[in-house]
């Protein structure tokens, strides 16, 4: 059993304001009931990154700074997108590759994805690469074989050396932002696909996690009966109190499971 993961993926929401806000509202939480086994990691935009590094820093928080996108090439005319160097050097040490908004709304193809799969983790970050069917391929009964694709044409080019510092996280479509979580045993049997595929790359050590609509209120039934290792939270992370309530669900399930 991994010790989990969450994630809280602020997707263009915060301004640097704003993120310093939440950042010392987390910083109040985890300071005064830290999770014991339970890994944090915030990503906020590009703009925010830096200012959320400080206050990580100046409160010595044991808190990963994650971002929600890179460009995987190394510089030059690539207008309006960043690095992973220039990340590395922000402190970023998380990446999320490929999350479905990035895939449907900004033409980011299988071969992309690929391609920052393999920048970010020769640039020595760790990788979160998305995974997950709209509800046509659900309603089609394709979402197993669409999944699996899609996770082997990421995994397919990427060094035997890079395999470890991948984790990936199954968010299906429908259930991002729509309140409408996958049932656990939707989630299991993802799980089952996702971990036979990551088997075939001796990838069995990597974390599985999910995302889409996971909020304190599903979050210990999700990490007990989901077989997942933890979560990627997109809405309930922009509040303190409910991030912080997931990741001590999260926490007290695998403590319970050990
Ligand atoms: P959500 O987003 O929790 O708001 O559904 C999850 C994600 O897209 O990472």
């Amino acid at each position: 059993v991994r010790a989990p993961l969450i994630i809280g993926n602020w997707k263009m929401n915060l301004d640097v304001v704003e993120a310093v806000h939440l950042t010392q509202q987390v910083a109040v939480l985890v300071r005064a009931d830290p999770p014991e086994h339970a890994e944090v990691v915030l990503a906020p935009p590009f703009v925010d990154l830096r200012s959320v590094a400080s206050v990580i820093a100046a409160d010595r928080l044991d808190v990963g700074l994650g971002a929600q996108h890179a460009n995987p090439h190394e510089s030059g005319a690539h207008t309006g997108e960043v690095s992973v160097a220039m990340l590395r050097r922000l402190g970023v040490a998380w990446v999320l590759v490929g999350h479905s908004e990035r895939r449907t709304h900004y033409h980011m193809d299988d071969e992309a994805v690929a391609a920052t799969l393999r920048a970010v983790s020769a640039g020595g970050l760790r990788a979160v690469l998305c995974v997950g069917e709209d509800e046509a391929v659900r309603e089609a009964g394709d979402h197993g074989a669409f999944v699996e694709a899609q996770l082997r044409s990421a995994l397919a080019g990427l060094p035997v050396g890079a395999r470890e510092s991948v984790s990936v996280a199954y968010e299906p479509i429908w259930a991002i932002g729509t309140g409408r979580t996958a049932q656990v045993e939707q989630v299991a049997e993802m799980a089952g696909v996702i971990r036979g595929v990551l088997a075939g790359f001796e990838m069995g050590e990597a974390r599985v996690l999910y995302g889409g609509s996971v909020s304190p209120a599903n979050a210990a039934e999700l990490s007990e009966g989901g077989a997942m290792d933890g979560f990627l939270v997109g809405g309930a992370s922009l509040a303190a109190e409910s991030f912080l309530a997931i990741v001590r669900a999260a926490d007290g399930c695998y403590a319970a499971k050990r």
